[in-house]
């Protein structure tokens, strides 16, 4: 693939395509002001994500845990969806396959309007019984602690999928028939070091799709992928996509 390909050659790929797949990270949100997980203000009380994500963590700590997950639930209820999130809505609407894969936990594309979307690390705003797997819509706001299951004795847990956990079989299934049968994978706002979603770029080029990655700054995917620009996602995207 020719590195000479600019912005508008992108976009008028992807005004041609009938199957476009997207695949975002906290960089999106971020421009919505919600920290990343890597960024410099991605640490609360100086943990890092590994430190409290995990089910290792949540047995050791649970209320830790869940002081966590309540002060970002409080920090992602202030925020919007902004341009970027938008303009992919208006992407699903027009073209003919169309599937959007998020690791954000934030709600923010569903709240956007995004419909064709797989939350492959699940939903701030769900929580999960520890006992009897049953989960739902939780928008408590402090989910006062310790939160009881209402079918059972269980204690309740984000329905989040943390280190160490496994993706839902249905949303891996999904998104590796989305990333295979795509012409162009759209790599949004992931520094790509978490896996599963770390090998997507390989997997939509080796079904021969252009791979096109749009972050600040050069991440682990960059030298796999067709093209990089580099910019905020709030800019880039409706840019490329046509809706500025
Ligand atoms: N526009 C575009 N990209 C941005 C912006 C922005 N405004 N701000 C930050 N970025 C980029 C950063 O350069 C970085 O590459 O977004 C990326 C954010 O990386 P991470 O914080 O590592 O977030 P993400 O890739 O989504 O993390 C993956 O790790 O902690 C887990 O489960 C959590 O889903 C998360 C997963």
């Amino acid at each position: 693939m020719s590195h000479t390909l600019t912005i508008l050659d992108v976009r008028d790929r992807i005004h041609q395509a009938r199957s476009v797949t997207v695949l975002t990270g906290a960089g999106i949100s971020a421009d919505s002001g919600v920290p990343t997980f890597r960024g410099t203000d991605g640490l609360w009380k100086n943990y890092r994500a590994e430190e409290l994500a995990s089910p290792d963590a949540f047995a050791r700590d649970p209320k830790l845990v869940w002081e966590w997950y309540n002060w970002r639930r409080e920090l992602v209820a202030t925020k919007r969806p902004n341009a970027a999130h938008e303009a992919l809505v208006k992407l699903e609407q027009r073209i003919e396959r169309f599937w959007l894969i998020t690791q954000n936990v934030d709600g923010l594309h569903p709240l956007a309007g995004s419909q064709q979307l797989s939350e492959i690390h699940g939903n701030i705003w769900k929580v999960r019984c520890t006992q009897c797997e049953r989960f739902w819509p939780n928008r408590d706001l402090p989910l006062v602690y310790p939160p009881i299951c209402a079918h059972c004795p269980g204690l309740l847990r984000p329905h989040i999928v943390w280190f160490g956990e496994s993706l839902a079989p249905e949303d891996l299934t999904r998104s590796y028939q989305a990333l295979q049968d795509c012409e162009i994978l759209l790599i949004i706002g992931t520094s790509g070091v978490v896996y599963p979603a770390a090998s997507f770029a390989p997997i939509a080029k080796d079904g021969g799709a252009l791979v096109v990655e749009l972050n600040l700054e050069p991440t682990p995917n960059s030298p796999v992928v067709d093209l990089s620009f580099h910019g905020r996602a709030k800019d880039l995207v409706p840019l490329l996509l046509q809706t500025v």
